[in-house]
């Protein structure tokens, strides 16, 4: 017999009428179960719950509370943050979904680039540059990298030149564009990150 039926039927048997003034007949007489008796809906609970479960619940509001908390301050920085933080995984998740949304479609899922990225299109430009440590990308400091990705490739290239890496100022927040640089810059390998130190310093 399932507990659940068990119960159920000493709820029944327990609410007979008269069955609490009925005189002790030896073990055939049910007193009305502790869970049973009125009560409001918490304390009922809290009953059911015993003190283990009790405890856990609280245990289970006081981490929802915290992690709330967590997610809410670590978005503030994320949204307030003017660098790249590699390390920092609310940054680099913000960014990878961003990253998704806007460049992926173009720069790769991947960020293997467009194929064929080092030749140029026949009106001059060229396709997407891989933002791995395959392409030019990560020769770039990080404010430059900033700067290209929030006013477009056009005001860094020749003026003869149509670069067609576009503009996202309009679209995404300064914090957004440090977020994406962040999730890039956590793709790249540890080899990438020794060339890009030891590449002499700008001038
Ligand atoms: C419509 C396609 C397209 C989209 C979308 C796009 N890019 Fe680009 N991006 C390009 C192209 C093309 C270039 C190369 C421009 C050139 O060198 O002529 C480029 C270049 C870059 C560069 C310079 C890389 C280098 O090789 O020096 C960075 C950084 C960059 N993109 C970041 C991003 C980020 C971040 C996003 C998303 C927010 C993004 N791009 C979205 C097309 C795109």
């Amino acid at each position: 017999m399932s507990p659940f039926g068990r119960r159920g039927e000493t709820r029944r048997r327990g609410r007979l009428p008269g069955d609490r003034r009925a005189p002790r007949r030896g073990p055939l007489v049910i007193e009305q179960p502790e869970e049973n008796r009125p009560g409001t809906l918490s304390e009922g609970l809290g009953r059911r719950l015993g003190a283990k479960g009790r405890f856990l619940a609280a245990a289970l509001v006081i981490g929802i509370v915290i992690t709330a908390g967590v997610i809410y301050f670590e978005r503030r920085d994320v949204a307030a943050a003017r660098d790249a933080d590699p390390g920092n995984l609310a940054q680099v998740g913000h960014g990878a979904s961003l990253y998704r949304q806007h460049c992926a479609q173009c720069h790769g899922a991947d960020l293997a680039g467009q194929p064929g990225w080092q030749g140029t299109f026949a009106k001059g430009n060229r396709p997407a540059t891989p933002l791995d440590g395959s392409g030019p990308a990560w020769r770039r400091s990080d404010d430059d990298l900033f700067d290209i990705v929030k006013y477009g490739g056009q005001p860094f290239s020749p003026p003869h030149y149509r670069n067609r890496m576009p503009a996202y100022e309009h679209l995404l927040a300064d914090g957004d564009m440090w977020a994406i640089l962040a999730y890039v810059q956590s793709r790249w390998s540890a080899d990438t990150w020794q060339r890009r130190r030891d590449l002499p310093p700008a001038s």
